[in-house]
């Protein structure tokens, strides 16, 4: 296959009419129109325990910033819930009378046995159901950055706007993307981002959400917008909270092997052993040249009451 010397944010990418690379696939969501790119499988589960350790690591072990204390007349939805790994956390530092709730458009995640006050439901973000209207205390998100796509981002406040009760807290702990830059010394690196881009853009995911994040909560009709940044340092040049870093944030890469690979590999890749001896040489990359960071911004704003 050809070298490709450049990687443009501009390239015109598609899944369609793409003949898919052979590989071993691994298990995803099937819920109707979602292009959300990551696995639901056991492999994930674990990188998304792991995922958690690190993202509390990064804030001291706090997990909530939005102003609620919670008692028992209050709900708390956490929505793309995934293994739950936030709620469920949150869980062991308030009573057990607040219900907590979450949603995912994939159950497979979810544990079979949460706590009693715990409820799961198949919802889409972008679609509540109808009765949750002024329900919620709090609703907590975080990384759906690979999930929704650039017009489910508004909708999905929207509804969440939605089912808050007046003077509730809205709580979204999202990634900044990884970007499309020359990255000198690190071509793995040059070459994982484009590719990352590329299946972004044929499937119109939001990698950019953070740069809008504020104003699409205030167009939603959110206040007292507010924010905090944490830095996830990647490699074994920042100690053992990097290795975990590049654990997790490679295995997010293994993530999207499949879609990357069904998408006949955007003409950077052009087999699954090209794919994971690239991932190798982005481990190696991470771990011998210093540098390599990733940003996660909390973002909390509320309802107002009426
Ligand atoms: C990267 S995981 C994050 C899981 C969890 N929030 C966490 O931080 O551990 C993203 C989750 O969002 C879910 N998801 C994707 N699209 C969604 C949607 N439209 N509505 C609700 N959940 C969605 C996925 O199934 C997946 O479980």
């Amino acid at each position: 296959m050809p070298a490709v010397e450049t990687y443009s944010a501009e390239k015109e990418v598609s899944e369609k009419d793409t003949v898919s690379i052979t590989h071993a696939a691994r298990t995803y969501q099937a819920f109707p129109g979602s292009r959300y790119a990551l696995p639901s499988d056991d492999q994930e589960r674990q990188r998304l325990l792991l995922q958690h350790k690190t993202l509390r690591g990064i804030f001291g072990d706090k997990i909530l910033f939005a102003p609620v204390s919670l008692g028992s007349e209050d709900k708390v939805l956490d929505v793309g819930t995934g293994s739950g790994t936030w709620i469920l956390d949150l869980a062991t530092s308030v009573d057990t009378s607040v219900s907590m709730v979450g949603v995912d458009i994939e159950p497979r995640l979810f544990p079979t046995t949460p706590p009693e006050n715990f409820d799961f439901r198949v919802e889409s973000v972008t679609r509540l159901p109808a009765d949750w209207s002024n329900t919620f205390s709090l609703v907590h998100q975080r990384l759906l950055i690979l999930a929704l796509q650039t017009q489910e981002w508004p909708l999905a406040m929207q509804e969440v706007y939605r089912v808050l009760r007046p003077g509730g807290w809205i709580q979204i702990d999202e990634s900044t993307p990884w970007y499309d830059e020359k990255c000198p010394g690190k071509p793995c690196m040059e070459k994982l981002t484009a590719l990352y881009r590329c299946l972004a853009r044929a499937r119109n995911l939001y990698v950019d959400c953070t740069d809008d994040m504020t104003k699409m909560l205030a167009q939603a009709g959110f206040v007292d917008i507010q924010t905090k940044s944490g830095i996830q340092k990647m490699g074994k040049w920042a100690g053992d909270v990097g290795v975990a870093n590049r654990v997790n944030h490679i295995g997010v890469l293994r993530g999207i092997k499949t879609p990357v690979l069904q998408a006949g590999g955007f003409g950077y890749v052009s087999s699954e052993a090209e794919y994971d001896a690239l991932l190798e040489g982005l481990e190696k990359e991470w771990d011998e040249i210093p540098g390599t960071e990733k940003e996660l911004i909390i973002f909390w704003a509320r309802k107002p009451e009426v």
